[in-house]
């Protein structure tokens, strides 16, 4: 705590409200007193200058294109651990010792099944069902099935449930992945690492041999350490805002899913590479660029942007190095989305207009088709976003839970409505 204040008058009436300071990053100042001492909300939609919590998990610098998890950089993790070594540093909060990894490890392996009844529970939906709504629904259903661990106030449920969501979320989205594609659920190999048993699971069929390719299986774990956690975005914002009203954790990390579908989080991967093959063709992208500029027209480049960095995403660095691997390993030389993709960056990255509004490529720019490289249809790229983002949904949601200063979210409003005025019978209205 800094012995800064920031002074507020409203009406005539001054306020000293405390400002506060993080390890890093900029200071905040608590508002908490300013209604009562000044009977006066702040606004502040989209939350563009408002901390929601405080949180020792992740450090974003957007200026300069930073991403730290428990102050190790995101290049490091990604480039010299494996996921659940990520799972382990943003759950407990350090890096695990070999005995700790071996144990987590091994936790997390045994929990990869779901119970037999939630295949049932599958063959409910449509065919055709978005994966996401599959997943929206089958994570919220997991609290009708792990009744044991949906006490918040037990720190041993507490920690059941956080290792359960985060072995049993691949399972699900690889069940939701073979429903959609009519082929029978793979159960999961616990002599594989967790990437490994997911394309397994995933692409696997009882009538061949499924051999892991470990330059793909090395990938698809890049790409889930790389979207394991990103502080307080908003589908992590909506499951601590879901938890902060004492929900239990399958409820809340469902409704997170919900909120990550949307084509401005999650879904933005999915709409970068519908957007990279409606371009089609280098020769088009003048033209999407153009509609891109115009601000009559809502058209934006998906895959571009993003509300905390305004430098290259790091994260979209090492997906780009990710994505020549996986081509290189697939043999995939002449591939026209990719040939449209580089165009694409390389005329935004010079052109005024985004540089002027720093707009970068982001992760999902190169995740969708690395994704699609590696076999999943776009509809699958959300789910895998998904699946990576558990365990920061959880960690964030642990976190938020075990604060002894956490109460129910409730923000206020401005109102723009009626001012009271009396209710006129139908009989005298026109
Ligand atoms: N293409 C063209 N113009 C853009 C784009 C874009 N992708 N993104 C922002 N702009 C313009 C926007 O029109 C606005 O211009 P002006 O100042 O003239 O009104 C200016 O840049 C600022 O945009 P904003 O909408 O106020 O910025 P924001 O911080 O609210 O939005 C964003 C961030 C990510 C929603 C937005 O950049 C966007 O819609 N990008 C495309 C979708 C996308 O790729 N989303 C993935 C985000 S990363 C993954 C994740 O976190 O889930």
């Amino acid at each position: 705590m800094s012995n800064t204040t920031a002074t507020i008058t409203l009406h005539g009436n001054s306020t000293e409200l405390p400002v506060r300071k993080g390890t890093i990053g900029p200071d905040v100042v608590e508002i908490g007193p300013l209604y009562k001492n000044t009977n006066s909300f702040t606004y502040d939609p989209g939350f563009t200058s408002t901390a929601s919590c405080e949180s020792k998990i992740t450090y974003i610098d957007g200026d300069e294109g930073v991403l730290l998890h428990r102050g190790y950089p995101i290049e490091q993790l990604a480039e010299q651990g494996d996921f659940l070594d990520t799972c382990y540093l943003l759950l407990y909060g350090e890096l695990p010792t070999k005995t700790q990894k071996a144990d987590f490890d091994y936790r997390v392996t045994r929990h990869t099944m779901v119970h037999e009844q939630m295949a049932k529970f599958f063959t409910g939906f449509r065919r055709d069902a978005h994966p996401m709504a599959i997943m929206v629904g089958c994570v919220g259903a997991m609290s009708a099935f792990y009744h044991d661990s949906t006490d918040i106030t037990d720190p041993h449920q507490r920690m059941v449930a956080s290792i359960r969501l985060l072995a049993k979320m691949p399972t699900l989205a690889a069940m939701a992945y073979k429903y959609h594609v009519g082929q029978p659920f793979v159960y999961p190999k616990n002599d594989l690492d967790l990437a490994s048993n997911f394309l397994r699971m995933c692409f696997a069929v009882p009538c061949e041999e499924y051999k892991v390719n470990p330059v793909l299986a090395r990938a698809m774990d890049r790409i889930f350490i790389l979207h394991a956690d990103h502080e307080q975005n908003a589908s992590t914002s909506t499951v601590r805002l879901a938890g902060s009203s004492g929900a239990n954790p399958f409820a809340c990390i469902a409704a997170g899913i919900a909120c990550l579908w949307g084509p401005a989080h999650g879904g933005a991967n999915e709409a970068a590479l519908n957007m990279l093959a409606e371009i089609g063709s280098v020769d088009r992208i003048p033209e999407y660029v153009a509609k891109a500029k115009d601000k009559n027209d809502p058209f934006r480049l998906m895959g571009f942007g993003h509300r905390v960095y305004k430098n290259y995403d790091p994260r979209a660095r090492i997906m780009q190095k990710t994505t020549h691997e996986v081509l290189g390993e697939l043999g995939i030389k002449d591939d026209p989305l990719l040939d449209v993709a580089m165009e694409l960056e390389n005329i935004a990255l010079t052109d005024e207009y985004f540089i002027e509004k720093k707009l970068y490529p982001n992760i999902d720019f190169y995740s969708g088709i690395t994704l699609k490289a590696l076999g999943f249809p776009t509809e699958m790229f959300t789910v895998l976003f998904a699946v990576a983002r558990t365990i920061g949904w959880v960690a964030q949601w642990k976190e938020m839970v075990e604060d002894p200063a956490q109460k129910i979210g409730r923000p206020r409003q401005l109102y723009t409505g009626h001012a009271q005025r009396d209710f006129v019978p139908l009989a005298k209205r026109k």
